[in-house]
């Protein structure tokens, strides 16, 4: 094996360019593209974006360049990282586990995150079919009512066998890359999909400033209505800045340990958060201008991406090509981070038990696949099963949605939480300042973040997220 970035044999980053796009890789995806605009529009467009991107600056960069550091230090899966910090920090090796906790999770997003790969594969194969049968010329559907088109996803999504085949092939395009190895595969997936992703997302856009509701949506997105910045408005873009970060799930801890000594974590860490938000601040800029031109309200959740845009695609020109285009894009940045999802728990596997890639891959995938089915019917067949209801913040909930707020409310932020605490006070401060590639000012800064501002809010969202009375 040649030798690689981290500088021994050990597989690798082949360039610092690769490990920054496929971290970039790793942090656009659906979180980007769907849940962003979603969540703006559900919570007063400016006030959250603003919010949103103090948010970035202030807690989730300062997490990104702490699991990065961990990982670079480390050279190894994440809870060996972690372990050799803690090691060689003279502290308890138990910390190890908010490494475990963090591979726990990556591996429960992926189960239910290759479900949604597989709806917009779905779409994908929808919008072919469209334009073979109308045409690239008028809107998309042009044979069908509104009604029919956004009929398309509530029948999709109760159509458990369509879906339950879709996400294995969704996770089976991830293992394909995951098991060609870091250099081999991985860091490819993102060398060619996130310059193809950025040019379709860019092209995309300007069509709509020249063909949608540009002004309307730069209002809508950036008029900053102090009122509107409540208690839950404010949780909500914090909730979605650290998961548009990629973190809390220790995957930048994996990332960061195919890394070089020579690469300074702190410019790299600044270069792919502003990336990620510039990513969303596009895709809203990109999503509305289309759903303003056809005349339509932003709805929230996932009923935006998969009826209102369909619709909207419906009344534009062109509309089956820039429909096919967008989801396209859409799954390249799924893919990207779909696979630093398997990465981690690969990884994990690896390490621990010395087995191949090939098989510890392999394994992740068959686990994954198993949940993801059920995650897959549940919202047909199995929507009645509740698998956590005897908590009651899971009441009434299917397989997907337990394991998205099981996830995206309890082990996610706990593992954030628990990875500031453990680099704000109880590694070793030269350990970590040798890591971090901060000088002067920025460095006291960052210090105040990881030790007070990070822990502080990351508790506010544990708590508001168990317990939502606190804040209704
Ligand atoms: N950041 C990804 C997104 O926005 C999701 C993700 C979370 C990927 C955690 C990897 C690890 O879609």
């Amino acid at each position: 094996m040649a030798l690689t970035q981290s500088g021994s044999t050990r597989d690798g980053w082949s360039s610092r360019t690769a490990f920054i796009l496929a971290a970039i890789g790793s942090a656009v995806g659906l979180g980007n593209l769907v849940r962003f605009p979603a969540e703006a529009g559900a919570n007063g467009g400016g006030a959250f974006v603003m919010f949103y991107i103090l948010c970035v600056i202030l807690i989730g960069l300062p997490v990104l360049l702490s699991e990065t550091l961990i990982g670079r230090h480390g050279q190894a899966a994440a809870p060996e990282s972690f372990r050799k910090v803690a090691e060689h920090s003279g502290k308890s090796t138990a910390w190890e586990h908010v490494a475990s906790l963090g591979v726990f999770s990556a591996f429960v997003v992926l189960s239910f995150y290759c479900v949604l790969g597989g709806w917009v594969l779905y779409y994908i194969g929808t919008f072919v079919g469209d334009l073979f049968s109308t045409g690239v010329v008028g809107g998309a559907f042009s044979d069908s009512t509104v009604a029919e088109v956004e009929a398309l996803f509530p029948a999709m999504i109760s159509d458990g066998i369509t879906t339950s085949i879709l996400d294995l092939v969704f996770l089976g395009i991830t293992l394909f890359f995951v098991a060609r190895g870091v250099s081999g595969g991985i860091e490819k997936v993102a060398l060619y999909l996130m310059p193809a992703f950025f040019v379709l997302l860019v092209g995309i856009t300007i069509y709509g400033m020249f063909g949608g509701a540009m002004g309307q949506t730069v209002d809508y997105l950036f008029t900053f209505e102090p009122e509107k910045l409540t208690g839950p408005v404010m949780l909500a873009a914090v909730g979605q800045a650290f998961f548009s970060l990629s973190l809390g799930v220790a995957g930048m801890v994996t990332y960061g340990a195919y890394v070089g000594r020579n690469v300074n974590l702190g410019v790299t860490s600044g270069i792919i958060a502003s990336a990620d938000t510039m990513v969303a601040l596009l895709a809203g800029l990109c999503i509305f201008p289309i759903v303003f031109a056809a005349g339509l309200s932003p709805n929230g959740g996932l009923g935006l991406m998969f009826q209102t845009l369909p619709h909207a695609f419906q009344e534009i020109p062109g509309g089956s090509l820039i429909g096919l285009a967008f989801f396209i894009m859409v799954g390249f940045a799924a893919l990207t981070s779909s696979v630093a999802l398997m990465e981690v728990p690969t990884a994990w596997i690896i390490d621990r038990f010395r087995f191949t890639r090939a098989v510890a891959s392999g394994m992740v995938t068959v686990f994954a696949g198993a949940l993801g089915v059920l995650c897959a019917l549940s919202t047909g067949v199995l929507a009645g099963f509740h698998p956590l209801a005897f908590f009651p913040m899971f009441e009434g909930m299917g397989m997907l949605d337990a394991m998205d707020t099981l996830t995206g409310k309890i082990t996610m932020p706990i593992g954030a939480l628990l990875t500031s605490i453990f680099v704000g006070w109880i590694a070793n401060k030269r350990l970590v300042d040798s890591e971090n590639g901060l000088g002067g000012a920025l460095h006291v800064f960052w210090r105040f973040l990881v030790c007070w501002l990070c822990p502080i809010a990351l508790a506010a969202i544990l708590l508001v997220g168990v317990f939502p009375s606190f804040i209704e």
